[in-house]
């Protein structure tokens, strides 16, 4: 059976999944206000990556024999100054995310938990992916200094994201 503590949190990571996908799609939901409609499109990819990262931790939670415990998600905020703000933002939010999962790794490596600490590697691999593309996608805006012609590219090209 699952250590209680080990469990809460991992329910609270459940939740912070699925905050995550809410406030990628208030970022979908500002660009599409926008017409940046490459951006929105961008933006509910990610949503959806996150609506899978929590069922994740929702199954692994039910393997184990614990209750999914499902809480109030905290209203994301719905506007940003700038295009590069919205990314500035999302990347701060991945960084803070990745500390999570790495808080999550040191509580089942306190319990002896070996199953949820090898559940979690794949979270922790994928942390390195997420904040990588945001901060490329971050590089690329401070470089362009948000010209018409930059966004108008890079909403081109986010558009095609599968
Ligand atoms: Fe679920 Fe963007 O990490």
């Amino acid at each position: 059976m699952i250590d209680e503590e080990l469990l809460n949190e991992l329910n609270k990571q459940l939740n912070s999944e699925l905050y995550s996908a809410y406030l990628y799609l208030s970022m979908a939901a500002y660009f599409d206000y926008k017409g940046l409609k490459g951006f929105a499109h961008w933006m509910k990819k990610q949503a959806q990556e996150e609506v899978e990262h929590a069922m994740k931790f929702y199954e692994y939670i039910n393997d184990r024999g614990g209750r999914v415990v499902l809480e109030a998600i905290e209203k994301p905020p719905t506007d940003w100054k700038t295009v590069t703000d919205v990314f500035r933002h999302a990347l701060e939010h991945e960084r803070r995310v990745t500390e999570r999962i790495h808080r999550l790794v040191d509580l089942a490596r306190k319990h002896d938990d070996k199953p949820t600490e090898v559940f979690l590697i794949w979270f922790v691999e994928e942390q390195v992916e997420e904040e990588k593309m945001f901060s490329e996608i971050l590089q690329l805006l401070e470089y362009a200094g948000e010209t018409p012609q930059a966004i108008l590219m890079l909403n081109a090209h986010l558009a095609q994201r599968k």
